[in-house]
């Protein structure tokens, strides 16, 4: 069988790499993929990003099963586009991914079906959301509304810090910040700030049953101790030890399945990944902080590092409807990434620098491309994280030293990345 992936960072890296393991697919294509697709010969870059023009290829090729990786595609209906042509393809449609790509609408979302979040107003005004930010005091949370590519969250710990995050978000000159919306309406999201431990819980569906993942969680925080910006993530692991059983039992039943009947009720099958963000309070009590409708990167690293079951077999259950006959079977060591990421990220990432020390195939660790290309002989950088170094171990810290043993023999000048992925559950 073939199979084609779309997206090119680190995730649909590790999703083709996964599925070019199972013996029931011949090919892998991946669209556009990045010089770690490239270079690996049971995969294929396709340079095609236009939704017609990959629906053609998958009709052409004839292409058993499509899976989406990023959320901008997903937002902009290209699973829609594929059903409409009969294509077998796993994601959420353009109305279901709104879980995503509008924070308003989760949010709203969220309220009407008594999903556990945090307290939240939304504006479109700006001298009202500075009004209501003086009013509920720091700290507090300013989301854009839309796809910001990460970039669209402020977690204001002064009143300042909150009005300039405003200004940014709904102001009318150049430097605002550029979001992808649904309507082109700039909006914000102010939010109670919670307290506690966060944890990636993301799940599988159908459309009718549901299948969890192993959990997994993310830093998403520039510098060490989760401290400087917020950055799509720079590095993961999993199991996450704060997703203890009975949190595990408490998300599904408060969250992820009110979430998936909600949005039957509210007239849209949820089908595709689901990611719920968490923030699990001291009492082990779970919030949403945010929902992505695909897998999180760099959390898919790690998953799929341990997932042992054949990722094509389950992908076609979950698109036949079926997946209550899956059972996924888990690597019982732990798996840990660490994200090497460009000179000048999150910014303003440097690219063309040459990555040299590339390792050959490891039965304990993968280096998956993120930003990268493939150039005259070695890769060379193409954006704001560049790799994904994963390890398993027989515990997190043991993941943790090996993934660490591999990032050490890899090199591009200004690489910048965490020394301590993985502290919160080595500190347990
Ligand atoms: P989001 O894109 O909504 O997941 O937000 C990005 C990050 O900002 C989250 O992973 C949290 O670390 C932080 N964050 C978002 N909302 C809140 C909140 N209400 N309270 C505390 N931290 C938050
Ligand atoms: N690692 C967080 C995300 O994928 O959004």
């Amino acid at each position: 069988m073939k199979v084609l992936v779309i997206g090119n960072g680190g995730r649909e890296h590790a999703l083709a790499w996964k599925l070019a393991q199972s013996p029931k697919v011949k090919s892998v294509f991946v669209a556009p993929g990045n010089g770690g697709t490239a270079a690996d010969p049971r995969l294929r870059n396709i340079a095609i990003t236009d939704f017609a023009a990959l629906a053609d290829f998958a009709q052409a090729e004839k292409v058993a099963l499509t899976v989406v990786g990023p959320e901008s595609p997903l937002a902009g209906g290209i699973v829609d586009v594929f059903r409409a042509r009969s294509l077998r393809v796993f994601g959420p449609t353009r109305a279901a991914a709104q879980l995503e790509s509008s924070k308003a609408f989760a949010k709203a979302f969220m309220q009407r079906h008594q999903i556990p979040t945090a307290a939240f107003a939304v504006f479109t005004d700006a001298l009202a959301a500075h009004a209501h930010v003086d009013q509920s005091g720091a700290p507090i949370v300013i989301k854009a509304d839309g796809l910001a590519a990460g970039k669209g969250v402020v977690v204001a710990t002064t009143l300042a810090q909150a009005h300039e995050a405003i200004d940014w978000m709904l102001g009318t000159d150049d430097s605002r910040l550029a979001v992808q919306t649904h309507d082109g309406q700039a909006r914000v999201v102010i939010e109670q700030f919670l307290e506690g431990e966060e944890a990636s819980f993301i799940v599988m569906c159908d459309g009718r049953n549901v299948l969890s993942l192993a959990t997994s969680q993310d830093h998403k925080r520039l510098l060490d101790a989760d401290a400087g910006p917020n950055t799509g993530g720079m590095g993961a692991y999993s199991p996450a030890p704060v997703v203890t059983p009975n949190v595990h039992a408490k998300v599904m039943q408060e969250i992820i399945l009110p979430t998936i009947a909600g949005m039957a009720k509210d007239g849209i099958t949820y089908t595709g990944f689901l990611y719920a963000g968490l923030m699990i309070d001291a009492q082990g009590q779970p919030r949403t902080v945010e929902f992505n409708c695909r897998l999180g990167d760099p959390e898919t690293q790690p998953i799929l590092m341990r997932l042992k079951s054949d990722l094509f077999e389950v992908l076609m259950h979950a698109t036949d409807g079926t997946l209550d006959q899956v059972d996924l079977e888990w690597d019982r060591r732990a798996a840990l990434g660490v994200v090497m990421a460009a000179s000048g990220y999150p910014t303003s990432p440097r690219s063309g620098d040459a990555i040299t020390g590339l390792p050959g195939e490891m039965a304990d660790a993968c280096v998956f491309h993120a930003g990268t290309v493939a150039g005259p002989s070695v890769p060379l950088t193409s954006g704001g994280r560049v790799l994904c170094v994963t390890a398993l171990g027989d515990s997190v810290k043991l993941a943790q030293q090996r993934a660490y043993d591999v990032l050490r023999g890899i090199h591009f000048d200004g690489a910048q990345y965490r020394r301590d992925i993985g502290f919160r559950a080595i500190r347990r």
